[in-house]
């Protein structure tokens, strides 16, 4: 296989797989992710492609070390902000017979979200309220790392408050691992964005921010038209902060109500009932939701 050929078959077994788009020009990046892995079966990057197609264990491996990671505690801070503000109030509003709610960080990647949420719902929710997050990726490796809630000092640098780390931390060796309460009520969940959405039941809130942006038009259509009927009717969608709805065609847009939170768009379904903003928080008060974790 020559150089150009190996891209072409990694970059086409990406997009069978995982529909992320690789495309020319991002051959140095597909080098220096595989070079380890094909050293580490002693084979040459060309033969080690060439064999990815009848190796199942070696091509998880691949679609582990392509997906791009990059995340953070309470990343871009204002949807936390509106996420405390005004839509768990609102749910609050409206759940008062379950008392519970569930809510789905699509994408997770290393858990950072996830735990940013817990540790929101934690401080938030009623005492007698319950909550899962059910925490989902294509990527096996960063499903572990939900698992075990653990994070270096590095990660725990990016945007962890020191009130949080004091409050739900507790140090592992050279680590951090998340307390055992948020935890316990993380389900994590290996899922491909772009296949069926099986047996994950409905969702108050979807937090789908940072992925679709690797995606092309007709496979974020489709993600966010099977996300329709995932969510509550009453409930919220967040995407990130340059992801937008407003490039659907018109029937799938019009489907999506954007409403806005503070300095954040919130997606909701375009029956559901509007909100209530008259006695939320602002997001410059000292003792708005977020202070608390120091945020
Ligand atoms: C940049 S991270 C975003 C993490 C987090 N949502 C945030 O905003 O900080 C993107 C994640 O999307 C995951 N991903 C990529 N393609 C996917 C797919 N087809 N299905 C599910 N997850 C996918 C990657 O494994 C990666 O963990």
């Amino acid at each position: 296989m020559t150089a150009s050929a190996t891209f072409n078959s990694v970059s086409a077994l990406v997009r069978r797989e995982t529909s992320m788009i690789y495309d020319e020009g991002k051959e140095y990046l597909v080098e220096a992710r595989l070079a380890p892995l094909a050293a580490a079966k002693g084979l040459p990057l060309e033969s080690y492609v060439a064999r990815l197609g009848v190796d199942v264990v070696e091509r998880q491996k691949v679609i582990d070390a392509l997906t791009i990671n990059e995340t953070s505690w309470f990343r871009d801070h204002t949807p936390y902000q509106a996420f405390t503000d005004v839509i768990v109030p609102a749910l609050v509003e409206n759940r008062g017979l379950s008392r519970r709610l569930r809510i789905w960080s699509a994408a997770c990647s290393s858990g950072q979200e996830a735990y940013s949420i817990a540790m929101l719902l934690d401080q938030h929710l009623p005492g007698d309220w319950t909550y899962e997050i059910v925490a989902t990726d294509i990527s096996t490796q960063m499903l572990e790392r939900v698992k075990a809630g653990r994070y270096s000092q590095v990660e725990v640098n990016r945007g962890l408050p020191a009130t949080s780390l004091v409050r739900y931390f507790t140090r592992v060796g050279r680590e951090w691992e998340v307390a055992e309460r948020l935890r316990e009520r993380v389900t994590v969940r290996h899922l491909n964005l772009a296949a069926p959405y099986v047996g994950l039941g409905t969702f108050d809130m979807i937090w789908l921010r940072n992925v679709l942006i690797y995606f092309d038009a007709e496979t974020k259509q489709d993600i966010l038209r099977r996300m329709l009927p995932m969510l509550q009717l009453d409930g919220f969608l967040l995407l990130g902060s340059s992801e937008t709805t407003l490039d659907l065609p018109a029937d799938l847009s019009a489907a999506w109500r954007r409403d806005p939170v503070g300095r954040v768009q919130v997606h909701r379904r375009a029956s559901a009932p509007p909100l209530d903003l008259s006695s939320t928080t602002s997001p410059s008060s000292p003792s708005s939701p977020l202070a608390s974790t120091g945020a």
